[in-house]
């Protein structure tokens, strides 16, 4: 049987839904990796920068722009110790500035996932995935990456059914 791992990425506070700016106590992606694992039983792992971007969404687009303009690889606050027993990894993340944070980037290699297979869910406000399949293909040469999924982080809380069936085509569950 296959062992899976969520890995994700997150921001909770202050962020945009349709027209207006809320604070959020769980972000987004965190709701979706949350349904992943209410579906498959993964294991899941936080991917947190020691230094987290400010929880004002106006600082924090200037903050991670500046990340993505300087091809920054944030430190994070811990590393799964060795991701050899999984064969599979849900990359879950919100699309930021048409790709992944960089501090996904700064995840993906600290591993060699060669021979492992990678699906990529991708929470956004319109822009899809973005660039980020190619990033990952780029970024973790030896993994097989699966189409990954697209969900609206507004409407994220209605995403189980599109969850679902995108880990069914995926042979996940
Ligand atoms: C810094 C930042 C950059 C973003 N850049 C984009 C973008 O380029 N395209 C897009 O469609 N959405 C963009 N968004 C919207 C997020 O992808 C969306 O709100 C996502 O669901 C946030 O996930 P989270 O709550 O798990 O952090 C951006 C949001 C932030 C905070």
């Amino acid at each position: 049987m296959s062992k899976i791992l969520i890995a994700f990425f997150s921001r909770s506070d202050e962020n945009y839904f349709g027209y207006e700016k809320r604070y959020v106590t769980v972000g987004n992606t965190e709701i979706a990796a949350e349904k992943a694992k209410a579906l498959t039983g993964a294991d899941t792992f936080q991917i947190s920068m020691k230094k987290p971007y400010s929880k004002e969404y106006d600082a924090c687009m200037k903050e991670s722009r500046e990340d993505k303009l300087n091809n920054a690889r944030p430190e994070l606050v811990s590393m799964p110790e060795s991701i050899d027993a999984y064969d599979t990894l849900i990359l879950a993340y919100p699309n930021y500035w048409k790709t992944m944070p960089m501090a996904v980037f700064t995840f993906l290699e600290a591993f060699d996932f060669t021979g492992k297979t990678i699906l990529p869910l991708c929470t956004n406000e319109g822009d899809d995935l973005g660039r980020s399949e190619e990033d990952i293909k780029r970024t973790c040469p030896g993994a097989t990456v699966a189409k990954g999924i697209s969900l609206c982080g507004t409407g994220i809380e209605n995403s189980d059914p599109f969850i679902e069936r995108w880990l069914k085509e995926n042979g996940v569950i």
